[in-house]
């Protein structure tokens, strides 16, 4: 196991000064995807709860301070992808090239610690909808990371009929993550058997692409706005008395989902507030 230390300096030997904080996580395992993402998992402190997809704060140590040689933290939002009964942790994580954080996170191998502060937060969780039948969870890009934990927490199948994953990507590889995700699930004994198979299966999943050649293209949006997206899946258009909808993408994606919800009767709940849908950013641009 490496000791947390300047992230700079990661070859180098740890300088003696170099704290170990309380909130330092093991990395267990890495996988990248494409030069852009990758998910890595980590230990779990014993005391974490949080509910399935909520966000918390993690990190690693920052380059020492110049002028005083001080080293502190550089922490990021990250959803939690795992559910809340994993024993580990579980990101799914972007590569800013000159990102503060992600340049250097991206580098991290198994043994390796990250920072991980322990207070989850966010709205993308069950308590804040209403109950329904049919749960939507939209997602662009690595705002899949929340919809990772809500598809593998048992409590998604046991509240709703039918749940749907759309996941819009510009490439192909960037589907990757997704596509795993939902083999895995329909793979498990626990979940397969919550899901159903075949006709009567629970989960749907709709990848789209805008950018590489892919079976289904277009954004989301679009899809929905046509009628394709219903046609597709069989499905009618959302209403406010069976659908419930989680958001989690970029800025203009969330904006612009979010009107197209109201137009549909659906009101944007919160933890305080349930009501029909809710909406996270999935980076700050
Ligand atoms: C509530 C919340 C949850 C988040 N959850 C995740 C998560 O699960 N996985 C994740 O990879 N990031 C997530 N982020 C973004 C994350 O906090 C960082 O911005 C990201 O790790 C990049 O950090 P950085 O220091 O390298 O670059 P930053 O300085 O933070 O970002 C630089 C620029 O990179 C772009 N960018 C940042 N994050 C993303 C992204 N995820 N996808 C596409 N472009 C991006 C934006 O244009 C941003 O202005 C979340 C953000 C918020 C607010
Ligand atoms: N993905 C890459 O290959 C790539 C490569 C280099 C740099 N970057 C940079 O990294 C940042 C993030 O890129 P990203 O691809 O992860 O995320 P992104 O730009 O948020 O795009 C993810 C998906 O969301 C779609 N989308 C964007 N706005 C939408 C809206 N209003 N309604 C519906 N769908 C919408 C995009 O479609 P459209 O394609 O139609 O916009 C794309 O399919 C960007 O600043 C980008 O310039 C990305």
């Amino acid at each position: 196991m490496t000791e947390l230390r300047p992230v700079k300096d990661i070859d180098a030997k740890p300088a003696k000064a170099t704290p170990t904080l309380p909130d330092a996580q093991t990395v267990t395992e890495v996988e990248h995807y494409t030069d852009r993402l990758f998910r890595f998992r980590c230990t779990r402190p014993a005391s974490l709860r949080f509910r399935s997809g909520e966000f918390v704060m993690i990190g690693l140590m920052d380059d020492p301070d110049p002028a005083t040689g001080k080293v502190k933290p550089l922490l990021r939002a990250y959803s939690i992808a795992s559910p809340s009964w994993d024993d580990e942790l579980e990101f799914y994580s972007i590569k800013v090239p000159n990102g503060p954080l992600t340049s250097k996170l991206q580098h991290i191998q198994p043994g390796d610690e990250v920072i991980l502060r322990p207070k989850p937060v966010g709205t993308l969780v069950h308590d804040a909808l209403l109950p329904g039948k049919r749960i939507w969870f939209f997602a662009t890009g690595t705002g899949i990371a929340p919809f990772a934990s809500l598809l593998r927490d048992p409590q998604t199948y046991s509240d709703y009929d039918e749940v749907i994953l759309t996941h819009t990507c510009r490439e192909v590889g960037e589907l990757t993550y997704g596509a795993r995700l939902i083999e895995s699930i329909r793979s498990d004994e626990l979940l397969a058997e919550l899901i159903g198979e075949g006709f009567h299966e629970k989960l749907r999943y709709y990848p789209t692409t805008t950018r590489e050649e892919s079976p289904k293209m277009g954004r989301i949006t679009d899809l929905m706005r046509s009628g394709e997206v219903f046609r597709d899946l069989g499905v009618e258009p959302l209403c406010p008395q069976n659908d419930r909808a989680m958001v989690c993408g970029n800025l203009a994606f969330n904006l612009e989902i979010k009107a197209m919800l109201e137009e549909y009767g659906l009101r944007e709940g919160a933890n305080s507030q349930p009501a029909e849908y809710v909406v996270e950013k999935a980076f700050l641009d």
